[in-house]
Parts: structure tokens; C-alpha cells; sequence
């Protein structure tokens, strides 16, 4: 079999949020196809990353009071220990907030613009003047225009259920502030879909990439008509990058985020040795992307567009799948069924959701449910009461023994399990997992029926027919471990238990194909234990008071500047941001903590007073601060500021001035003086 180059990546999770079962079924789905193609022996990549960009992790911080590099890095290692406690094993897991993803931005952007796909459109839309931000239609609510009900979202109303633009809305108000919104308009830079127009209609219809409903929905719903300029940028504030020669304009979360795929690719080359181009410029790789219906759009429209332009490859499969229900309803907090991944932890083993998720995933856009009760019963009955009770029936009257030299006649058993490999590889290759499991679970079928007509525990009985004791173990461990051999993508520690009790590892799908002759076999441990509906109905109670803890802290409302802080935004308004600098521009300024030892006025000066300030040392400062409206010199003998150390001296009407204090403020009275928190010292540098 040819070794074939994968790049397998699952859809970068938001940085604002928990993993959730509902998540799990992508991610386990795409790392059981992952496990399966190693396991074939192909050459595999798996890469996902955080996706840390937009407004929901701006306003997040901002409410928080933290920078989003903070909340970030929080979310990050939450969501690594959720990963890694599901046993979903990426090769790299990057950030979109990574500088290997805004090069590759840059270079995507720059192709695009160089292809002519590039143009500038005014927009308006509305803005929160207090929280100074634009506003998506989801932070706005007003009363609906047509039936006049109140508190209705920003794009259509529940009552009534017209769609409208959140413009169109009575009164509305920002969820951000309770302010109301002001339309304003800013300039937006958009791609031009349309170009790639007929280049996406054949790369859609090709029959290759994308299941047969994607293709039709696409045809559908967007290539029968012109394609949709789409609006890239967002003006600041706004959590991303800014867009090279588009001052005040950050890139929109769904350019730089599908980018993120291939910038934890090149960390992965970085950190192991590669290059970048080996994975997303070779014929040779294939790039499989798993992930969510919602999400297909962006997927199959914009993203192979901007790999065309860019001249990467363009994903060789789309892997899109149906979202979570539980107990045939949408995940609902309240109810308790949006179970966190940690929450199902405290209750229930991975493994468990690992193989009921593969025993319900089918190569379709169908949503799969999660049936509680469903769940205990199918894993009690295939993984315990079939797969593992294999196992735990022989195992222990081998223990501390061997196999037999020779592998027993087993009526053809092991023969015709092997036989199966190819049809399950072609199931698990398509995503027919569910399909899969039950040809296992078949196959598991027999082989405990070989071992209830063989009765072990009566041959153990009798002394004379240990030979034949052991060749009856010798062929159920052998069964189970071929089973195991096939269930090992869905159950890795399953895999390892085994590898434990038969002391030869699980490598290759072609283990499948031998039987284990003349080994040791270890002691029995423990492999699976029966689950109960107890522990699921303990999961949704855990969930449930989650949820109404979440409701309880945030019935205080959560970020309303208006009412808590009143942070106008006047400030940042009348002064706006300078434009970008670099750590080593911000370097060059040397910020003293220093103190004031002397403090006067200044005989002819109407806004300045005359400083020293004390750096420590017995080195002073001669410093102008035009304070003199704001502060009595008095009052600042003593205290601590914050000064430029190394401005250039600067010759002033009343003699030299040798620095300079920080201070906020507009001017005249409205002037603030910086000051370091107790602890500091004259002389410490401000970093
Ligand atoms: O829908 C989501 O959760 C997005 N964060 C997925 C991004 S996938 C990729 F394009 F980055
Ligand atoms: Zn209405």
C-alpha cells in the first residue's frame, strides 16, 4: 500500500469558550480518522489551534479587566487538559493570535490584492459610543418595526418573526452598554467573491471534496446567483490584526482563522523539522479539514478561494458533519444536556463517549443524538458485556502463562475477522464509524459464542485438559485482540490495556491479520467497568447548577460600563490612538520611577512648576511640568512619579529641563499625575 500524506486539522475552538460534548463530536470523530490513518501506516499530520480572534474575547477582557492575551492563555490550557483527558491527540495545537499566522496572513492578504479580489466599500452600521465599538446584530436589541414587540434581537424578531437590519429596530439599545447606538460609517475592504465564480463552481461540483448535499446546497443556495462581496475588515477597536496599508482596520476573525490551520502546520515544521510548503504545496499531501454544517460557507466558498489565489493546495476532502442533540433536543443549559467535557469527566469515562459517538457518527449531515439512556445500555452491552468480556472469560487462566507455540483451529474465526479488514478500513476511511461498530460488535458475537460452546471455566476444572484449556484462551485473547486492533482509533486506552496483558503493542491495522503465538500473558487487570444511569443523570444535575451559578453571577450585569464605570470613551475619541509601534520603539524610552524632593513655582510661568526629582542614588532630575493649574507644589514633595529618564535635555525660557513626568488629562486642570503602586522605588525602570 502506498504511504499517502495527510494534514488532517478539526475547526479551531473559540478561545472564549469551554469545550462542550457537542464540540467532542468533531474532535473525537477527527482523531479516531487520525488514529485509523496512522494506524494504516500513512503519514499523518493532525492540527487545530485556538481561535482567538474578534469581539466576543474583546469585550470578555475588557470586562474582565485583563488583556486578551491573558484570557488567551487561560482558555488555552483549559482546553488542552479537556483534549488531552479525551485522549484527542493533536500534533500541534497553535493560535491565531500567533506570529507565524499574521505572516502567512500577510502573504495570503498580499496574493489576494495582487489578483485584483481587493475593494474598498463604505458600510454603515452601529456603533456603541460608550463601549466604542461597532456593533453585530446580535448586540443590539429594540422593539420590533412590525409588530411592536419589545426587546427583540438585532436581525429578526421572535414574536413575529420578520427578519429586518438591526437599523430598522424602535429604540434599540447595545447589549454592551444600554446605550443607544449611533449609525455611523466606516470603510470596510472586501473580496470579491465573484471572480472565483466559475473556479469554485467546478472545484464544489467536482464530485471529490465535498458530499454530494454540500455540493447541492452550495449550488443551491450561492453559485446559482452572483457571489457576495465579502466584507473582510473590521474597523478598531477590534481583537486582531491590523490589515498592512488599512490604518484603523483589523482583518475580520473568519480571514485570519482557517489561516490559523496552516500556521499550526508550520509550527509543527518548526518545532519538528519541515517545511510548510511540504504540507500545503505538494501534490502529494492531501489537507482533510473535519468540521461542523454551520461553518460550511466559510469552508467551501471563501477558503478555497483564498487557497486558489494564494497558490496553496486546496483541501482534498471537506469532512462536514450534523451537530449534538440530547435526548432529541437541542444542548440546553437549563436543562442541564450542555454538558461541559470537564463537567462529563466528574461523571463518566472518556472512552465511553469516545465509542458512543463512533457507534452513532455516519458519514452524513445528519445531527446525532445523545440518548441517555441509550448511552448506558450500548456500552454496557458492547464494550462490556461483548469486547471486554472476551478478555476477562480467558484471561485469567492464562495469567502468568503463555499462548499456545501453535494457534489453535478455531472453526475459522480468526480467518474470518481477518477478512474484514478491508471493508472496516473502507467504513472508517468514509466516516462510517457507526457502520463499523456494528461489523465489530458482529464479529465480537462469535467469537463469545466460541468461548460459551468451549466453557473454559468447566475445562479449568479438570486437571487432564489444561492443553486444551489453553487453547481455547489462546484463541478468545486472540479474537479480543484482533477486535481491539480494530476498535483502537475509537479506544486508545483500551489499546494500551491490551498491549499490557498481551505484551506485544498494537501498531499497525495489520495486527489484525496474525494471530499472537507462544507470548506472555500478564496478569488480568481490570480493563472497563459498567457504567449506570445514575452517573449520566448526575452529569445534567452538575450541569444544571452550573448553568444557575453562570445565571446567579451574571444577573449582575456583567459588562455595563454605563452603569458601573461610566467610561465615556470621550477620551480615546478626542485623542485617538497613535499607530502602531514596536517593542524596540517602545524600549528606546526609558521610564524612571523617581521622586519629587523639591517642587515650586516658576516666577513668570502661569502653567508650569519647576521639579527635582530624585532617582535614587543622589541622582536628580530638573524637570518644567506645566501642573501648575492641577497641583500645589506642596502636595507633591514627597511622592512618587513616573518620568522620561532619557529625553534629550530641552533648553526652556526659565533654565534646562531635564525630563519629563507622565501624566494623563486634557490639559490646564484636568491633568493626572502617574504614580507607581506602594513597593516601588526611585530608579526602578518601567517595562
Ligand atoms: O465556529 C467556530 O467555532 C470557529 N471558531 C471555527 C473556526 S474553524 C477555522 F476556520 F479556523
Ligand atoms: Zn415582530
Amino acid at each position: 500500500m502506498t504511504q499517502r500524506q495527510l494534514l488532517v486539522t478539526a475547526a479551531l475552538p473559540y478561545a472564549n469558550g469551554h469545550i462542550h460534548i457537542g464540540h467532542l463530536v468533531e474532535y473525537i470523530q477527527a482523531d479516531i480518522w487520525v488514529r485509523f490513518q496512522k494506524l494504516r501506516g500513512h503519514r499523518v499530520l493532525f492540527v487545530c489551534a485556538d481561535d482567538t480572534h474578534g469581539t466576543a474575547i474583546m469585550l470578555r477582557a475588557r470586562r474582565e479587566n485583563r488583556s486578551e492575551e491573558d484570557v488567551i492563555a487561560e482558555m488555552r490550557e483549559a482546553h488542552l487538559r479537556d483534549f488531552t483527558q479525551f485522549q484527542i491527540e493533536f500534533d500541534n495545537y497553535g493560535s491565531t493570535h500567533s506570529p507565524e499566522n499574521r505572516e502567512l496572513c500577510k502573504t495570503i492578504w498580499q496574493s489576494l490584492v495582487d489578483a485584483g479580489l481587493v475593494r474598498e466599500k463604505e458600510v454603515s452600521q452601529l456603533f456603541d459610543p460608550v463601549a466604542q465599538t461597532f456593533l453585530a446584530d446580535r448586540f443590539v436589541r429594540g422593539t420590533c418595526p412590525k409588530c411592536q414587540a419589545a426587546n427583540q434581537p438585532g436581525d429578526n424578531c421572535s414574536k413575529c418573526g420578520s427578519t429586518y437590519s438591526p437599523a430598522d429596530l424602535i429604540d434599540p439599545t447595545s447589549t454592551l452598554s444600554d446605550a443607544a447606538p449611533e449609525m455611523r460609517t466606516a470603510t470596510h475592504l472586501f473580496i470579491q467573491l465573484e471572480q472565483l465564480h466559475e473556479f469554485l463552481n467546478e472545484w464544489t461540483q467536482s464530485g471529490k471534496c465535498l458530499q454530494p448535499e454540500v455540493a447541492r446546497y452550495l449550488k443551491g443556495h450561492f453559485l446559482s446567483n452572483e457571489l457576495r462581496d465579502w466584507d473582510i475588515s473590521r474597523p478598531n477597536p477590534y481583537f486582531g490584526f491590523d490589515i498592512p496599508d488599512s490604518p484603523g482596520n483589523s482583518w475580520y476573525v473568519w480571514f485570519d482563522a482557517p489561516i490559523g490551520y496552516m500556521a499550526s502546520t508550520e509550527q509543527w515544521c518548526t518545532t519538528h523539522g519541515g517545511q510548510l510548503d511540504d504540507w500545503w504545496k505538494n501534490d502529494r499531501a492531501e489537507i482533510h479539514h473535519f468540521i461542523g454544517k454551520d461553518i460550511t460557507y466559510f469552508h467551501t466558498l471563501f477558503w478555497p478561494g483564498m487557497l486558489k489565489t494564494a497558490g496553496f493546495n486546496l483541501p482534498h476532502r471537506i469532512h462536514i458533519h450534523g451537530f449534538l442533540t440530547v435526548g432529541g433536543e437541542k444542548m440546553s443549559k437549563s436543562q442541564g444536556t450542555f454538558v461541559m467535557a470537564s463537567t462529563y469527566l466528574n461523571h463518566l469515562p472518556a472512552q465511553v463517549l469516545r465509542y458512543y459517538y463512533a457507534a452513532k457518527v455516519g458519514s452524513g449531515l445528519d445531527d446525532i443524538d445523545l440518548n441517555p439512556g441509550e448511552l448506558v445500555a450500548r456500552v454496557n452491552s458492547d464494550l462490556i458485556g461483548n469486547i471486554v468480556n472476551l478478555a476477562s472469560r480467558a484471561a485469567k487462566f492464562v495469567q502468568g502463562g503463555k499462548l499456545a507455540e501453535v494457534y489453535p483451529d478455531d472453526g475459522g474465526l480468526f480467518a474470518h475477522a481477518a477478512e474484514r479488514a478491508d471493508r472496516l478500513a473502507e467504513l472508517f476511511e468514509t466516516r462510517r464509524y457507526s457502520e463499523a461498530m456494528r461489523e465489530i460488535m458482529q464479529l465480537g458475537d462469535r467469537a463469545n459464542k466460541y468461548v460459551e460452546d468451549c466453557a473454559p471455566w468447566i475445562l479449568r476444572k479438570d486437571p487432564g485438559r489444561a492443553d486444551e484449556l489453553r487453547d481455547v484462551c489462546t484463541v478468545a485473547l486472540n479474537l479480543f485482540r484482533q477486535l481491539v486492533v480494530y476498535l483502537s482509533p475509537v479506544l486508545p486506552e483500551l489499546a494500551q490495556q491490551t498491549n499490557r496483558l498481551l505484551n506485544v503493542p498494537i501498531r499497525h491495522w495489520d495486527d489484525s491479520q496474525v494471530p499472537l503465538t507462544g507470548t506472555a500473558v500478564s496478569r488480568f487487570q481490570h480493563l472497563m467497568k459498567r457504567i449506570e444511569e445514575k452517573q449520566v443523570s448526575a452529569m445534567i444535575e452538575e450541569s444544571k447548577e452550573t448553568f444557575a451559578e453562570e445565571q446567579a453571577n451574571t444577573s449582575v450585569p456583567a459588562y455595563h460600563p454605563a452603569d458601573t464605570w461610566k467610561d465615556s470613551g470621550d477620551a480615546l475619541v478626542n485623542e485617538p490612538m497613535s499607530s502602531e509601534c514596536t517593542i524596540d520603539d517602545f524600549v528606546k524610552v526609558d521610564l524612571r520611577v523617581a521622586r519629587i524632593i523639591e517642587a515650586g513655582h516658576v516666577e513668570g510661568a502661569d502653567k508650569l512648576l519647576h521639579l527635582t526629582l530624585s532617582l535614587g542614588g543622589g541622582k536628580t532630575r530638573s524637570v518644567f511640568a506645566g501642573i501648575k493649574a492641577a497641583y500645589d507644589p506642596e502636595s507633591l514633595v514627597g511622592r512618587l512619579v513616573i518620568c522620561v529618564a532619557n529625553l534629550k535635555p530641552r533648553k526652556m525660557k526659565f533654565g534646562l529641563s531635564e525630563g519629563m513626568v507622565c501624566a494623563s488629562g486634557t490639559g490646564g486642570k484636568e491633568v493626572f499625575l502617574l504614580s507607581p503602586d506602594d513597593g516601588s522605588v526611585p530608579g526602578q525602570r518601567v517595562h
